[in-house]
C-alpha cells in the first residue's frame, strides 16, 4: 500500500470517528428576525394566550404580524395583511411586559422608550430534525409570578441539569472590567444577582447604567424548543419544554416531542434617557418597573403565536445560516425581506386606547400602571416555581421620599370602549363562559383588530388611522356574539429518524429526565459568542 493511501485511509477512519461523536446536525445555525416600523407594532394590555377575550392584567409591548388581537384563534396570525419583521414570511406575534422607570425622588412612573427588539432563531446541534411550529401554536416563557431569584444561581438552559433560568437582564456598559451586580448582592435585597458565567448579564435588574455602545439594557428571553406532538396548540402551559445536552455535542427533544427551533428574544429600552434621574448608581436600589408591577426584574417573560408560513420557517432551518446578517437575507427564503415601508406602515391600533396613544411617553397618572397593578417586589424570600401561579408579594418598603402607590388590586372591571371605528366589550365572567361553552363552528372568526396601513409620511394620529384602514374593521363578540371557532391540531408528520447516531429515548412525561449526559453543555458559550459576534 502506498505511503499516501494509508494516510487517506487513516484519514477517512479519522473523519468518520469524528462524525460518530458528533450529533446528526453537528452544529448550531442561525439567523436573526429584526422589527421595524414605529418601535412596537401595539402596545396594549391584551394578552390574547393567557387573557384571550378579554383585558389583560398588565400592558404588553408587541411585535410581528397585524392580526394581534384580542383574541387569536387557531392559525389566525398566519393570516395577517402585514408584519414589523423584516421576513415577510413571519406574521407571528412576540410580546414582553412593557418597562417603566420610577423616579426615586418622586416615585412618578415613566414608560421607557422600545430601542429596539431582535429574535434570534437558533437552529441547534442535534440528532433530531428539527420542525417548523404547528399551526396555532403558542408558547410563553418565563413567568410573571416571580419576584426572587433562581435557585440555584446557575445560568442554564438544559433540561438535564436542574431548574431552567429562561429569562436574564444585560447591560452592556462602556467599561464592563467589573462584575454587573456587586457580589454581595443575593438577588433578595433591591438589587438582581450575577450571572456566574457572564460578567454582563443576571436576574433581576442591576443597578448599574447600561451604556455600552448602542446597547442600553436589554430583556433576554429563551423561548423552549420541544413541543409536544399533538398537544393542543393552546395548551400553552404544558406543551412545551427545553431540551437536554445529548453528550454529542447537541441538544436533543425527550420522545413525544417536536424540536423546534430556539427563539431567543432581545428587548432593548431605551433606559439611558433616564440616566440623570437616578444617581444613586450602584447604590443596591434601581428605578425599574416591570408593567406588572415587578420591581425585581424577576418576573420578566415573553409570549409567542406561531404565524410563520410553515414552508418558509421550514426552509430556513434546512438551507439557512446567515448568523447576525438576519434571515431575510438567506438566499432563497420564501417572501423573503420586508421593505422598510412595509414595516413602517404596519399598526394595531390597541382597542383599550391606554396604550397606543400619542402621549403615551408621560407620567402615568396617579402613579398608577394600566390595570392598577401594585407594586410589588423584595420581600419575597421564596423562589416560586416557574408557572407557579402564587400571587406577587406586595412590596412593604419603600423610600420615605415616596408617595404610596395603589396597593389595592381589584379584578378587572368590565371594559366597554366605544370609538367611531370599533366597539369592544370585556367582561372577564363572560369570557369565561363563552370559553368553556365554545362549541366548533365554521363561521368566520370576528377580531377587534385594525391593520391599518399609511404612507410612511403621515402622522400617527387618531385621525390619520380612523381613515386609513386597508383592513374592514372588525369587533370581537366576548358578549354575546358567535364564539372563536374551535382550533383543530392537525396532526404533525413525524419524520423518520436517522438510526445511527441517535441515543436510546426512553417514553417519559417531562423534559427533566437525562440524568446520563456527561458533558457540560457549551449551548449558551455558543450563545454567546453568537452574541458577542453582534456589532454591538
Ligand atoms: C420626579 O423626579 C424626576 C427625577 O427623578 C424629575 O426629573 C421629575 O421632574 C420629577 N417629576 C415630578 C412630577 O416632580
Amino acid at each position: 500500500m502506498k505511503v499516501s493511501t494509508i494516510i487517506a485511509t487513516l484519514a477517512s477512519a479519522a473523519s468518520l470517528t469524528l462524525t460518530e461523536a458528533a450529533s446528526r446536525k453537528p452544529s448550531r445555525t442561525f439567523g436573526t428576525v429584526q422589527f421595524g416600523g414605529d418601535k412596537e407594532l401595539t402596545r396594549c394590555r391584551l394578552d390574547p394566550i393567557v387573557n384571550p377575550g378579554v383585558t389583560a392584567a398588565h400592558m404588553h409591548s408587541v411585535f410581528g404580524g397585524s392580526n394581534f388581537g384580542a383574541s387569536m384563534p387557531g392559525d389566525y396570525a398566519t393570516k395577517a395583511s402585514c408584519t414589523t419583521a423584516n421576513v415577510k414570511n413571519d406574521h407571528s406575534n412576540y410580546w414582553v411586559p412593557s418597562l417603566y422607570f420610577r423616579s426615586p425622588e418622586n416615585g412618578t412612573l415613566y414608560p421607557v422608550e422600545l430601542f429596539y427588539a431582535k429574535v434570534y432563531y437558533f437552529f441547534e446541534a442535534t440528532n433530531d430534525y428539527i420542525k417548523p411550529f404547528p399551526p396555532g401554536f403558542r408558547m410563553l416563557a418565563g413567568d410573571s409570578s416571580l419576584r426572587a431569584p433562581p435557585n440555584p444561581v446557575h445560568d442554564n438552559l438544559d433540561a438535564s441539569k436542574g431548574a431552567i433560568t429562561p429569562v436574564q437582564w444585560t447591560c452592556p456598559r462602556s467599561d464592563d472590567s467589573t462584575p454587573l451586580y456587586e457580589p454581595t448582592s443575593d438577588g433578595t435585597k433591591g438589587v438582581g444577582v450575577q450571572d456566574p458565567s457572564n460578567g454582563g448579564q443576571g436576574w433581576g435588574f442591576p443597578d448599574k447604567e447600561c451604556d455600552g455602545y448602542a446597547s442600553p439594557l436589554r430583556a433576554d428571553i429563551h423561548f423552549p424548543s420541544c413541543v409536544k406532538e399533538d398537544a393542543d396548540p393552546t395548551d400553552y402551559k404544558t406543551n412545551t419544554c427545553y431540551p437536554s445536552s445529548n453528550g454529542m455535542g447537541g441538544e436533543d427533544c425527550p420522545a413525544g416531542y417536536i424540536h423546534v427551533p430556539h427563539v431567543f428574544m432581545e428587548v432593548y429600552w431605551n433606559t439611558l434617557k433616564y440616566k440623570d434621574w437616578w444617581p444613586q448608581k450602584g447604590q443596591g436600589k434601581q428605578p425599574w418597573v416591570l408593567s406588572n408591577g415587578d420591581t425585581t426584574g424577576y418576573s420578566l417573560h415573553a409570549d409567542f403565536i406561531n404565524g410563520w408560513d410553515t414552508e418558509t420557517l421550514q426552509y430556513a432551518i434546512d438551507n439557512c445560516d446567515p448568523g447576525n446578517g438576519g434571515l431575510h437575507t438567506c438566499a432563497g427564503l420564501p417572501g423573503g425581506s420586508t421593505s422598510e415601508d412595509e414595516m413602517n406602515s404596519c399598526k394595531v391600533t390597541c382597542p383599550l386606547a391606554e396604550g397606543s396613544s400619542d402621549n403615551y411617553y408621560q407620567p402615568m397618572p396617579n402613579n398608577k400602571l394600566f390595570g392598577n397593578n401594585p407594586l410589588s417586589g423584595y420581600s419575597a424570600t421564596k423562589y416560586v416555581a416557574p408557572g407557579g401561579s402564587s400571587p406577587a408579594p406586595v412590596e412593604s418598603a419603600k423610600p420615605a421620599s415616596v408617595k404610596p402607590v395603589a396597593t389595592t388590586t381589584k379584578s378587572p372591571a368590565p371594559v366597554i370602549y366605544k370609538s367611531t371605528t370599533m366597539r369592544v366589550v370585556t367582561t372577564t365572567k363572560k369570557a369565561a363562559t363563552t370559553k368553556a361553552a365554545a362549541p366548533k363552528t365554521t363561521s368566520a372568526p370576528v377580531y377587534q383588530v385594525q391593520s391599518v396601513s399609511k404612507s410612511p409620511k403621515e402622522e400617527h394620529t387618531t385621525t390619520v388611522l380612523a381613515t386609513n384602514i386597508h383592513t374592514a374593521v372588525k369587533t370581537v363578540y366576548v358578549n354575546g356574539g358567535p364564539p372563536p371557532p374551535a382550533y383543530t391540531a392537525k396532526p404533525v408528520k413525524k419524520p423518520a429518524k436517522t438510526p445511527a447516531p441517535a441515543p436510546v429515548k426512553s417514553p417519559k412525561e417531562t423534559c427533566s429526565r437525562k440524568k446520563t449526559a456527561k458533558h457540560h453543555r457549551t449551548h449558551r458559550k455558543h450563545h454567546n459568542r453568537a452574541i458577542s459576534g453582534n456589532s454591538f
